[in-house]
């Protein structure tokens, strides 16, 4: 099946990314966002980064104006009625996504393949929730999108072989390389990920080093990209918290349980870059 427009549900710091690499690889997008004001932000937020990449000399000004041609925003999800993929990036939460992925199913063509970015939720009840479980995957990003390589194509017992294969050629066209995961909850990344980074916490929590010094040791003594508590800022206390709760829930370990530093950091709105505050200062 040849995937030609797609449509992306939310663009946050996820959607958005999503949206620029699709549009940047050459297919129609259209975005859904709650509000027009939300829809006018992503815009504005997908026009500035392709503008800072062409400032940088990393784009030419025709590939950026091609790209924000291909994009396109919407409050209305029936508004997908002629995509071949969606690619679903709300907000964690299981009730409304399996409600979202239902109303997809009543909207899209019935070729359509529907997917969900989500780190955490469960795939299967969410193809359980529409008329073709064959056709619903996870197609998990990393963040930050445009950067990161990795694409896990989550396969629940319910999927389709083609529909698991047009959406791992998709994901090859937007120049990511897929790897395949069941629908377990947290994937393979986050499964090994999440206790690393609570980790990191308890043996702050307990004194062991400073915050620098935990992140200096674990980026030059193990050749990570950044350490553990500039990661945690990165995707944002609040989804690892989640994504913690999630695990717990599911497998009942308790390396999987959010530690209180954690907990309590979430409740004081100290949730990473995004609010300016997190284990570190942005202002
Ligand atoms: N599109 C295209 N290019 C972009 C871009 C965008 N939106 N934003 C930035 N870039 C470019 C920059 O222009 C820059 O180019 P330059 O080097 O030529 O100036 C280049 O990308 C790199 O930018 P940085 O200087 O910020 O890059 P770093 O070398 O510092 O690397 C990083 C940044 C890739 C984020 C690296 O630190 C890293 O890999 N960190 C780990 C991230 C990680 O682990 N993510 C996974 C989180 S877990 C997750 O997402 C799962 C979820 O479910 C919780």
């Amino acid at each position: 099946m040849a995937i030609k427009n797609v449509g992306v549900i939310g663009c946050g710091l996820m959607g958005s990314g999503i949206v620029q690499v699709a549009a940047q690889a050459g297919f129609q997008v259209l975005f859904v966002e709650a509000t027009d004001e939300l829809v006018t932000r992503g815009l504005g937020r997908l026009r500035e980064t392709l503008e800072g990449l062409v400032a940088k000399g990393k784009l030419e000004a025709k590939a950026r104006d091609d790209a924000l041609g291909r994009i396109a925003g919407t409050t209305r999800l029936d508004d997908l009625k002629g995509v071949d993929l969606v690619v679903e990036a709300m907000t964690e939460n299981q009730a409304l996504k399996n409600e979202t992925f239902a109303k997809l199913d009543r909207i899209c063509p019935p070729h359509a393949i529907l997917a969900s970015n989500t780190s955490s939720c469960n795939v299967t009840a969410l193809a359980a929730a529409t008329g073709r479980p064959g056709q619903v995957l996870g197609l998990h990003f990393f963040n930050p999108v445009p950067l990161m390589k990795l694409v896990e194509v989550v396969r629940t017992i319910l999927a389709a072989d083609a529909a698991v294969a047009a959406a791992t050629e998709w994901v090859r066209a937007v120049g990511k390389t897929p790897v395949q995961t069941k629908d377990a909850t947290a994937f393979i990344v986050n499964r090994l990920l999440v206790p690393y980074l609570l980790d990191a916490i308890r043996v702050y929590e307990h004194g062991l080093a400073s915050l620098e010094d935990i992140d200096a040791a674990m980026k030059l003594g193990c050749g990570y990209p950044m350490g553990p508590f500039t990661l945690l800022d990165l995707v944002g206390l609040d989804t690892a918290m989640y994504v913690a709760e999630v695990m717990f829930e599911e497998f009942r370990e308790p390396r999987y349980a959010p530690p209180p530093l954690l907990k309590r950091m979430v409740l004081a709105g100290q949730l990473g870059r995004k609010t300016g505050k997190g284990f570190y200062s942005y202002s």
